[in-house]
């Protein structure tokens, strides 16, 4: 029997996270979430009395408060998913990154680590990082697990930091350690201030929407679902002490993909082609703005014979449907502080 401690299983990732751990396995799930602007229990309604389903609201930064819910619920593994997450957000405020994203997890290891004391057979630490600590690429090239890391923005600096202290505490205390880094995620749930819900809603509001610099920028997209299909795969069958990259081999230029979207929109709201897209807006890039980010996910599929289920063409029209079936949950979430980023985010331009 395994009890699995969830971090940030309110927020965009980690809700779909514990909803697939409670729907494909007999484990006890116990969701840790700070409730942050991004944390969301309205991201789980439709699994908060499933009967292998707990909550705990709890600063990962809390020393006492972890080790007691560790010791409540005889944690046997945990998954570590709770950080600070958006790159404009770490602009402004990097020290918030450094609290959550390495004092929080460092604090973490160090209450599995006592809790555990030694004793780590059956147990895993798995820590879910992302593909921003390999830095920025150039037109040619996909970051490998043996890339080195070359963090440029201070969110992906936090999550380098991040790994090298989990990397650390496998080498030095022996703590069992799993590890996976992923490209962009998409899908229901995400908080809007990230590219993809942030276009969808614009779109549905007529209101402009803000591409970076010439919206050049390449990222790669994997569907939330396929990123918790692959956390499953790692965690149960990856090697103890290992890092896999997951990602989709889906690249997409900015603009190219915010046109996508007001195509799609406009067939869905019976807009005019077009019409949509005469909301782009280009505006002030973003500070240190990464290139490019592109994922070699062999080792995963070749060692663990992971692939993801659908392509994003069904995973985006899904993803717009959603966003336009649910508009209770989104009025609720861009309300209060979400209001509050986006006017001073985008008024300095
Ligand atoms: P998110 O911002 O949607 O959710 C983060 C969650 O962590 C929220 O529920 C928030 O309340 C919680 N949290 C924040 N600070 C906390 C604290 N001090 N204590 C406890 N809980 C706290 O983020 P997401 O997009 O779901 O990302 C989840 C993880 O996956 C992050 O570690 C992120 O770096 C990583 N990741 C994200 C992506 C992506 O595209 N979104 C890609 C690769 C990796
Ligand atoms: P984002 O969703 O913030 O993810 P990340 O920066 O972690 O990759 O942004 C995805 C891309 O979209 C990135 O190149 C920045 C760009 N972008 C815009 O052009 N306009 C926006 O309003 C936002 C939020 C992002």
């Amino acid at each position: 029997m395994k009890n699995i401690l969830i971090t940030g299983g309110a927020g965009f990732i980690g809700s779909h996270l514990v909803r697939w751990f409670l729907k494909n396995h007999d484990y006890t799930i116990i969701n840790l979430d700070k409730l942050t602007y991004a944390g969301n229990l309205a991201n789980l309604t439709d699994v908060q009395n499933h009967k292998n389903y707990r909550f705990e609201k709890a600063d990962i930064c809390d020393f006492s408060a972890i080790k007691s819910i560790l010791q409540k619920h005889q944690i046997t593994d945990v998954i570590h998913l709770a950080a600070e997450s958006h790159v404009d957000r770490s602009i402004s405020n990097p020290l918030q990154f450094v609290n959550t994203n390495v004092i929080g997890t460092v604090n973490l290891l160090n209450a599995c680590k006592e809790f555990w004391a030694g004793n780590f057979e059956g147990k895993c630490f798995y820590h879910v990082s992302t593909d921003e600590v390999y830095g920025s690429l150039g037109d040619e090239g996909l970051f490998m697990e043996t890339t080195a890391y070359d963090p440029r923005s201070p969110y992906s600096a936090s999550k380098a930091s991040s790994d090298h202290f989990v990397n650390a505490y496998h080498h030095t205390y022996g703590l069992p350690i799993k590890m996976s880094n992923c490209s962009n995620n998409y899908g229901s749930f995400q908080f809007p201030e990230k590219l993809i819900p942030l276009m969808i809603n614009n779109i549905k509001h007529n209101k402009p929407l803000p591409v970076y610099g010439k919206g050049l920028n390449i990222r790669d997209w994997l569907w939330v679902v396929d990123h918790c299909s692959a956390i499953d795969t790692i965690f149960h069958k990856g090697k103890m002490g290992n890092t896999y990259n997951v990602g989709g081999l889906n690249e997409w230029k900015n603009i190219d993909l915010v046109n996508l979207l007001c195509d799609i929109m406009d067939r869905k709201l019976g807009r005019e082609n077009g019409e949509s897209r005469k909301l782009i807006t280009y505006v002030k890039d973003r500070a240190g703005h990464d290139m490019r980010y592109a994922i070699d996910a062999t080792k995963l599929s070749a060692e663990l014979g992971w692939n993801p289920s659908i392509t994003f063409e069904e995973g985006l029209e899904q993803t717009v449907d959603w966003y336009l079936a649910n508009e209770v949950w989104l009025e609720n979430v861009t309300s209060g502080d979400y209001m509050n980023y986006y006017e001073n985010q985008y008024q300095k331009r």
